[in-house]
């Protein structure tokens, strides 16, 4: 993965970085083909992303240890003299035949990750029981995306054996690198060369925030500082080595 130079700079070989920027052609194969797949890899790299393009409006939800079965099933709300059952984020992609995308799967509840068991069922003995008596089993297009920071050994087993596919994305995904350099030639090269030593590696968030700001006019310096704190000296030392011509900016 890593090759020398004589100045001992490490950088991607261009070959080998495609070779790893491949799993993300495999992943929206699989996201494209299979109906429950589990993404995982580190923050901002683009899971969401490709998760939310598997299919036309999916819903997508954050899980998080307080976030009960109720407000992803469903409930009854109160409207003046009667109460409406308001469907949640899970029976809608049910009912709809939609993409379920579950981010921070592994962040869920106890009763939550319990009750994923049987959403994430086949479809053939996946039904959901609403507390209003409806009996729903997923319309044709339903398909779940999961999503973590962390490996899939970190899932309780029994919900992790039921995705078909488990995917690491450790680099970020390759439109989002030409996305990159396409706003500014040789910044999607930066941001790909820093996952070369995870321990450095950018967020593509404030990586994505930094050329946003550039372009709105703020000068590089401060838009660096403003995005990427105390390591905006090394960036843009980084980005000087490596020729980038900051649009509207000089360092
Ligand atoms: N191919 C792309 N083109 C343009 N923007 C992108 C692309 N991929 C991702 N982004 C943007 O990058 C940001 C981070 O992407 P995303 O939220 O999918 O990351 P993530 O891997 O899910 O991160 P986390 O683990 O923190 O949830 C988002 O603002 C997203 O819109
Ligand atoms: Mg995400």
């Amino acid at each position: 993965m890593k090759t020398s130079t004589n100045s001992q700079k490490q950088q991607w070989n261009s070959s080998e970085w495609a070779g790893v920027a491949s799993v993300w052609v495999l992943a929206e194969a699989a996201v494209a083909k299979l109906s429950r797949v589990f993404l995982w890899g580190p923050p901002g790299v683009g899971k969401s992303y490709l998760a939310s393009r598997a299919g036309s409006s999916p819903v997508q939800v954050t899980l998080a240890e307080d976030l009960t079965v109720q407000e992803l099933m469903g409930h009854w709300v109160p409207d003046r003299v009667e109460w409406h059952f308001h469907l949640g984020p899970v029976s809608r992609a049910y009912q709809e035949g939609r993409v379920l995308v579950l981010n921070e799967i592994g962040r869920a509840s106890g009763s939550v990750q319990d009750f994923l068991l049987g959403v994430l069922d086949d479809r053939d003995v996946a039904s959901l029981a609403l507390p209003n008596g409806e009996l729903l089993t997923p319309a044709e297009g339903f398909k779940v995306v999961g999503t973590s920071n962390s490996s899939p050994d970190q899932l309780d087993p029994a919900l992790r054996s039921r995705f078909e596919a488990e995917i690491h994305l450790p680099v970020p995904n390759v439109t989002l690198v030409e996305e990159l350099d396409r706003r500014c030639q040789g910044l999607g090269g930066a941001l790909a060369d820093s996952y070369l030593d995870p321990e450095r590696a950018l967020d593509p968030r404030r990586v994505m925030s930094f050329i946003n700001l550039v372009c709105d006019a703020v000068p590089s310096r401060q838009a660096a500082l403003l995005t990427l704190a105390e390591r905006a000296p090394d960036f843009l030392a980084a980005l000087q080595a490596r020729g980038v011509r900051l649009p509207c900016d000089t360092f």
